[in-house]
């Protein structure tokens, strides 16, 4: 097996990985031997989906707007769950990264005085977005790629699967990871690791999400032992067109788009008068499930979902092809529906995981709660830091992944060239080890097709952890992924061969699921009050005294073993969310 020596690698290719390469080479004036390592082609990364723009307060004076304002909003959207001191650093970082991305060639929409145009989201109390028409991601992740591939010392591994970290005396070494060109393994040795390997939506099947956003750091990290933080928040994404889950822009409401139910009511001033539409998505999502339940919605024929309408039908029809050109053709290639002639048929899914990987406030990983490791980070949407609490704000994402990304990448490095080499040799027999276990699928002679247990998975998920839960569905849901666990150890992976086996690695994919989807339901399961996204039917009231609290979950023998850390509260007292 080759062994590759780096002095930092970085998993994952999307915004918050691409950030902290360029810092990690900027900061060490390119001295520093840098690997990205990504299953995907680098601009294939989930982030090129963002679509509606990144926050930051960029001209409080004309836009009335500060950074204690975008600092209260982000804690109120949370619910009151998200560590104030970590808000006060995205906050604080994000003008300066909107200012970056503009500086390597975001073509920000701008105001006719020169001004980075600004539209208005969910929960926040002045526009404060920043935007790239629709296709927001895709400019930044564009600019990042530009910018990374001009560095020398800068490698990019595009299509390599990672399947295992590789710890040495409890410090994270290096990585495991098959080329899927080839399918051969190589081990990767470092003396630093950044995690950014994005979020684990697709857990669940209706999802505005990728399909590669399967939480493969994630998954790895809670194998290794590595504490996730807050896995039971999964956010569900308001507008997501029905059937095909793909995302309709929060910004189509930000430019004034309404919400309608069946009896062609403006139904949200029913659940938040002040802010109608762009009220935070937890309670929009909740709006739109209620009027379904009520009666109040429509049914597609094919799916049989339920759904409520978007409609921009009213908006200027230059604004929507100047501001939402991507909504226009989404909705044109797979319905044939101009929103400008005819309202769009939307319900929640599931589109972005508040949980993952425990860190401290420099996005180090923990190593037990209570704990920082030596040597490795994470950052973005695999990273619990925590700034999104039990709710995100809308494009507070974009803002963390390049905050978050500046943060490690300039860490990580320093302490790279200033720490000795990653594994011993001796670990070369581990390495292989861990290798021929992600192989072992190949020789399993079972009975069980590996896409029959991700799509029970699926049903389990979007039926009893959806925006509204019950005990007694995430009971049920808890035993059937157990049963699942147990069937998937006899799955059979047919194809054999070398070149792009993506039988394989969506086996492997699979089971990352799996261990997911367990550890979002038992943490579920324990919270015993709603708040923000989780929502329980026999528990409908926050509960402050007994778990405002964040949920930390270990792998253990004996399955998943919880704790509770307190919340940092500074600035903002918990108060009733009013919108
Ligand atoms: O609706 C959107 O454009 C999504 C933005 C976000 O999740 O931040």
């Amino acid at each position: 097996m080759d062994i590759l020596d780096y002095d930092l690698i970085i998993l994952g290719s999307g915004i918050a990985g691409l950030t902290a390469a360029i810092h990690a080479y900027r900061s060490s004036k390119g001295s520093a031997k840098i690997a990205i390592i990504s299953k995907l082609h680098v601009m294939r990364s989930h982030s090129v989906a963002a679509e509606g723009g990144i926050s930051g307060v960029l001209y409080p004076e004309s836009n009335n707007d500060s950074q204690k304002l975008h600092a209260y909003d982000t804690v109120k959207g949370s619910d009151y769950l998200a560590d104030q001191d970590a808000v006060d650093v995205l906050v604080k970082g994000a003008p300066k990264e909107i200012e970056f991305f503009d500086h390597i060639g975001v073509p920000w929409n701008r105001l006719e005085q020169g001004h980075i145009s600004q539209r208005p989201f969910g929960g926040m109390s002045v526009p404060r977005t920043a935007f790239a028409a629709d296709k927001t991601g895709f400019f930044m992740m564009r600019a990042l790629y530009d910018e990374v591939i001009s560095y020398n010392g800068v490698d990019i591994f595009n299509e390599h699967f990672a399947t295992s970290i590789i710890f040495d005396k409890g410090k994270a070494s290096g990585l495991v990871a098959i080329d899927l060109a080839n399918r051969q393994a190589k081990a990767f040795r470092s003396k630093a690791m950044i995690i950014a390997t994005g979020g684990f939506s697709r857990v669940y099947g209706f999802t505005t999400n990728s399909y590669s956003n399967t939480g493969d750091g994630t998954a790895m990290a809670f194998r290794a032992g590595i504490p996730l933080k807050d896995m039971e928040f999964v956010q569900f994404h308001p507008t997501a067109l029905v059937p095909s889950g793909i995302l309709i822009t929060e910004a189509a409401r930000g430019e004034g788009g309404y919400l309608v139910n069946s009896e062609g009511k403006r139904f949200m001033e029913s659940y938040a008068k002040s802010k109608m539409e762009l009220a935070p998505r937890d309670i929009v999502s909740r709006a739109i499930i209620s009027e379904i339940k009520a009666g109040r919605g429509f049914e597609d024929k094919e799916s049989a979902m339920g759904y409520v309408y978007l409609d921009l039908r009213h908006l200027d029809k230059e604004k929507v092809d100047e501001h939402l050109p991507m909504i226009k053709e989404i909705t044109m290639k797979t319905l044939r529906l101009d929103p400008s002639e005819a309202p769009i048929p939307i319900r929640p899914a599931t589109h972005f995981t508040m949980g993952g990987i425990h860190t401290d406030i420099g996005g180090r990983v923990m190593i037990n709660p209570t704990r920082a490791s030596t040597g490795l980070w994470a950052a973005g949407e695999c990273a619990c830091v925590s700034v999104h609490g039990a709710n995100r704000l809308g494009s507070n994402s974009l803002s963390q992944c390049s905050v978050w990304g500046r943060i490690t990448g300039t860490d990580a490095v320093k302490y790279a060239l200033n720490s000795s080499s990653g594994f011993d040799s001796r670990l070369k027999k581990l390495a292989e080890r861990m290798a021929s276990q992600a192989e072992s699928f190949l020789e399993m002679k079972g009975d069980v097709n590996p896409y029959e247990i991700r799509d029970e998975l699926h049903d389990t998920m979007d039926t009893n952890l959806y925006v509204y839960r019950d005990m007694k569905g995430m009971i049920a849901a808890k035993r059937k992924i157990q049963s699942l666990r147990k069937r998937f150890m006899r799955v059979y992976v047919s194809d054999k061969g070398k070149a792009y086996n993506t039988n394989l690695k969506e086996t492997l994919e699979i089971a990352n699921l799996i261990d997911l989807a367990e550890v979002v339901t038992e943490c579920a399961i324990n919270r015993k009050e709603s708040r923000g996204s989780h929502v329980v039917i026999e528990h409908p009231k926050r509960d402050d005294k007994n778990w405002m609290k964040h949920t930390i979950a270990q792998k253990s023998i004996r399955g998943v073993k919880l704790s509770y850390l307190p919340v940092k509260v500074l600035k903002f007292q918990p108060e009733e969310r009013k919108y």
